[in-house]
């Protein structure tokens, strides 16, 4: 059990790309692990599906008792180039055996510079650009608002419903739902302010309908002239895949623009080709002050990054942006190797195959399931929302069950959204076709095994 596994004999692209379940999910080794984590990991630490994984690649992972699953959630959209990639596994092999960190802010390296470079070459818009590495998510999100803060001397931080922006202090603050991200954590961070999201589904409005009721609040409630930046997932994570409608977007960067509020587009899920574009802010050719990538940047390892206008960025003062591993050396490799398979595979047209695959499936399903009562997303980042029939109430209860019986087949699905009653699917876009359908295959028996 404690023997080290090998990934790059056992797993990544190499693994065969079948679903085969031997056991009960979980099954008898899972289960023995399971007691060694309840006994040594704290509870707060939930796992979804306790199965222990030994190896994983393409669209597979295969636990300790032999079962391969069918991955349709990348492990929540980290590994869209899929797991154990050549390009990743080769620059990270190579740079774990010359060195592992110096701390970027004592002796620097090559490695941050080039994926800063990067980021700079493939966000969206042509000014010059310049970027600061973080670890998660989270932080990345943090610096954002401080940089934000620094260069329009403004406190306020303007944010949405049904987002989630991390689980740090401030973020928790950013973050819409309580449970499980904020109950009992509080007091949180001050000078958070929030407005009405744009979600077709629920509230029926144009984009420019919900852009002016949103901007309504934050000029109303907190005033333009307060506001340090409004921070926004161009396609909700979290908080359910909620595409808000077309000219949501631009109205609301154009109104920062005027009023000289730092537009801030947390991609951290939606970026890296996962929508079908390497950003889901390219489709509207929104062009945001700054951008926050983590997830899909690094194919598994930990990085996240803040770019944006390197007059932005310069605002802040020498030493106030950075942290010890922030931009290690290995995960730096990581990502310029995940940059690498996304440029020279396309993934971005390989997102939006996958995309059309999962749309027509998810069509199909909907005819067939009054309890689909919508079905949104983009590229390789696609939900559907389940409800009573004919109604927007919530049906949690069948998301759950619908849910366990994937499981059961070997098929990861996950779910999301403000009532626990959004299935997401990201599968990685290294997923062969054949995988995908049979995956597929399994959603639709679990709608009918649990009508
Ligand atoms: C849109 C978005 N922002 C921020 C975060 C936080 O990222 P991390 O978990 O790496 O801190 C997430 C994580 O799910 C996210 O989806």
């Amino acid at each position: 059990m404690t023997e080290p596994t090998v990934l790059s004999r056992t797993g990544g692209p190499s693994l065969p790309q079948e679903r085969n379940v031997v056991t009960d999910i979980p099954g008898p080794e899972s289960l023995a692990r399971l007691e060694r984590k309840k006994a040594f990991v704290a509870d707060g630490v939930g796992t979804m599906l306790p199965v222990f994984i030994e190896a994983a690649g393409g669209g597979i992972l295969r636990d300790v008792d032999g079962n391969s699953l069918i991955d349709l959630g990348s492990g929540i959209a980290v590994t869209s180039v899929g797991n154990a990639a050549d390009s990743v596994v080769r620059r990270v092999q190579a740079q774990v055996a010359a060195f592992t960190h110096t701390c970027f802010m004592i002796t620097p390296y090559d490695g941050y510079v080039d994926v800063c470079a990067k980021l700079a070459q493939l966000t969206p818009g042509d000014h010059a650009k310049k970027s600061a590495l973080f670890n998660s998510g989270a932080e990345a999100v943090e610096n954002a608002v401080k940089i934000a803060r620094v260069a329009t001397g403004r406190d306020a931080v303007g944010v949405f419903e049904h987002a989630y922006h991390g689980r740090t202090n401030l973020t928790m603050a950013m973050t819409s739902k309580n449970m499980p991200y904020k109950h009992g954590f509080g007091p949180f961070a001050g000078e958070v302010y929030r407005a009405p999201m744009s979600y077709p589904f629920r509230d029926g409005l144009s984009g420019e309908q919900a852009a002016a009721r949103a901007i309504d609040v934050l000029d109303k409630q907190v005033g333009a002239d307060n506001l340090a930046c409004v921070v926004i997932e161009p396609i909700l994570g979290e908080g359910g895949f909620v595409v808000p409608a077309p000219g949501f977007l631009p109205a609301l960067a154009a109104w920062a623009a005027d009023k000289g509020v730092v537009f801030i587009a947390d991609e951290i899920q939606s970026g890296f080709c996962r929508t079908g574009a390497w950003f889901a802010c390219d489709e509207e050719g929104v062009v945001p002050d700054l951008v926050t990538t983590a997830k899909g940047i690094a194919g598994g390892l930990p990085l996240a990054g803040v770019t944006g206008r390197a007059e932005l960025m310069d605002a802040v003062h020498v030493g106030g942006l950075g942290g010890t591993y922030g931009g290690n050396p290995v995960a730096c490799a990581a990502a310029l190797g995940s940059i690498e398979e996304m440029e020279t595979h396309d993934l971005a047209a390989r997102a939006r195959e996958i995309g059309a695959t999962m749309h027509s499936r998810l069509t199909a399903l909907q005819e067939q399931h009054a309890v689909i009562g919508d079905l949104r997303g983009r590229g390789a980042m696609m939900a559907i929302e389940l409800c009573a029939p004919g109604t927007t109430d919530p049906d949690p209860a069948r998301t759950a069950a619908v849910s366990a019986y994937c499981h059961q087949q070997g098929v990861v699905t996950l779910t999301c959204g403000t009532w626990g009653n959004v299935f997401r699917f990201l599968p990685p876009l290294s997923i062969p076709d054949a995988l995908l359908d049979e995956g597929f295959d399994v959603v639709a028996e679990a709608f009918a095994a649990t009508a």
